[in-house]
This record gives structure tokens, sequence and C-alpha cells, in this order.
């Protein structure tokens, strides 16, 4: 029965220590975080998104593509994701300052989209994409989201309207994205994490923040 301070003792050495380390080093670390001054990024980087982006956020994770995809580009020495094209540089904290939710994404089923804007920045084929993934890569494994478009017969020679998908999407129908597909789109064209940042520098590329460290004696 006298184990009983020491066994509270423990239990609260316990509680301490993850405290510390999974709440207080982190904050202490990352919390403080603000948008970088980079060349090319006049409000600052990252950049925020506009309203349409950010409604397609949330089609994004209304629509589980997290469940296949991820945001996220892991350096050289960890694994292959800047060989495959994925990014010029892995990301880092800062990268995901203005997210919210961080959909970093843990299964691969397709590829990671941090950089997908640069990739693919053509909205119809984006749209094409979403509505038969088979129409834009053979064979895809990605399911269809054709609930994010309406869908009519046309009767006769009667015209799509003009904001439908192009005629061979699906002949002798017209298809209309819904305000949804076309704020997700707009997202998928925002997603870009490739500024050169001090802590994750760019091969050649001129970052924000001069080093401080001195420079290297030559050698004799
Ligand atoms: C069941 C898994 C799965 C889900 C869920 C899924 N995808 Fe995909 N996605 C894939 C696969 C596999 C590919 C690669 C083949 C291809 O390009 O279609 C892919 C490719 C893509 C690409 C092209 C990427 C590139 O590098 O060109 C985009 C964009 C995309 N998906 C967006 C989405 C969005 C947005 C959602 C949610 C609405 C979503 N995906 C949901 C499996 C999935």
């Amino acid at each position: 029965m006298n184990q009983i301070p020491l066994i509270f003792l423990g239990v609260f050495a316990a509680i301490a220590t993850s405290f510390w380390g999974l709440l207080i080093v982190p904050q202490s670390q990352i919390g403080q975080l603000e948008s970088a001054r980079v060349d090319n990024y006049l409000s600052g980087y990252p950049r925020p998104r506009t309203g349409l982006a950010s409604q397609g956020a949330e089609t994004y994770r209304a629509n589980g593509c997290v469940e296949c995809h991820t945001l996220q580009v892991r350096s050289k020495t960890q694994g292959t994701d800047i060989q495959r094209g994925w990014g010029t540089r892995r990301t880092i904290a800062q990268d995901y300052l203005l997210e919210s939710p961080v959909q970093l994404g843990s299964v691969r089923l397709g590829p990671d989209l941090t950089n997908v804007g640069r990739r693919q920045s053509d909205s119809l084929t984006l749209l094409r994409k979403l509505y038969n993934p088979r129409l834009v890569s053979e064979g895809s494994l990605m399911p269809r989201y054709e609930y994010l478009f309406t869908k009519r017969k046309l009767v006769g020679d009667e015209r799509a309207s003009k904001d439908a998908l192009p005629r061979d999407t699906e002949p002798g129908y017209e298809i209309v994205p819904k305000p949804e597909a076309i704020a997700l789109v707009a997202y998928l064209q925002s997603l870009v994490s490739d500024a050169p940042l001090f802590s994750a520098p760019v091969l050649g590329v001129k970052t924000n923040r001069t080093s401080t460290a001195a420079p290297a004696k030559p050698s004799k």
C-alpha cells in the first residue's frame, strides 16, 4: 500500500514527459512560424488561397481524396518522391501554415498531389479526370466523381450549354460541372509547394535567407 505515492509519481512523470515532448517542444519549434518572404510571392509564402480554392479544399476532404492521395513530398534520402517528379524539394511545416486541417494522407494508391498545380493546370483536363479518370489516363484505378456534375441527355441535334465539358466526354449528353467540381479544380490548381525556402532549398536556386554559417576555410 505504501507504493501509492510511487505509482502516482510514475504516472505524473509519464504525463509530464509526454506533455513536454508532444506539446511544448513542437509548439516551441513550429508554433511561431510565419509566412516567409520569397521572391515571386508578393503576399508571402505560402500564398493565401482564393475563396473558391478554399471551398475546393473542403470538397477534397468531403470526397475522401486523402484516402488515396498524399500531400507530402519526402526528401531524397527518405524516398523517391523527388525522382518521380512529385516536387523539386521535400515539404516542411512551413508549407502547411495556412492549411486547416492539414490533409497529409498516408496511402498512395494515386500519385502525391503536393505540386499537382504545377504538373496539371488545365481546368478542362482536371474536370474530365474527375468525371471519368479513364478519359485522361487509360486503365486508371481512380473512382469516377460523376455526382459532382449534372448530366442531361441531348435531344436530337440540341447543342450542349457553354459550361458543359467537351462533346467527346460522353457523346449525346450534356455534362455540366457543379460548383463543387469547379471549386475542387481551383483547389488542385492551387496545390504548389516548391518555393525555395532556407530550410528546404531547391538545388541551384537562391533561397529566402542567406546562411549565417561562417564560410568554409579553403583547405590547404
Ligand atoms: C481509390 C483511390 C483514389 C481516390 C479515392 C482518388 N484518386 Fe485520384 N488517382 C488515383 C490513381 C490510382 C491515380 C493515378 C492514375 C490516374 O492518373 O488516373 C490518380 C490520379 C489523380 C490525379 C492526377 C495526378 C497527376 O499526377 O497527374 C488527380 C489530379 C487526382 N487523382 C485527383 C483526385 C481527387 C481530387 C480525388 C477526390 C475527389 C481523388 N483523386 C480520389 C486514385 C484515387
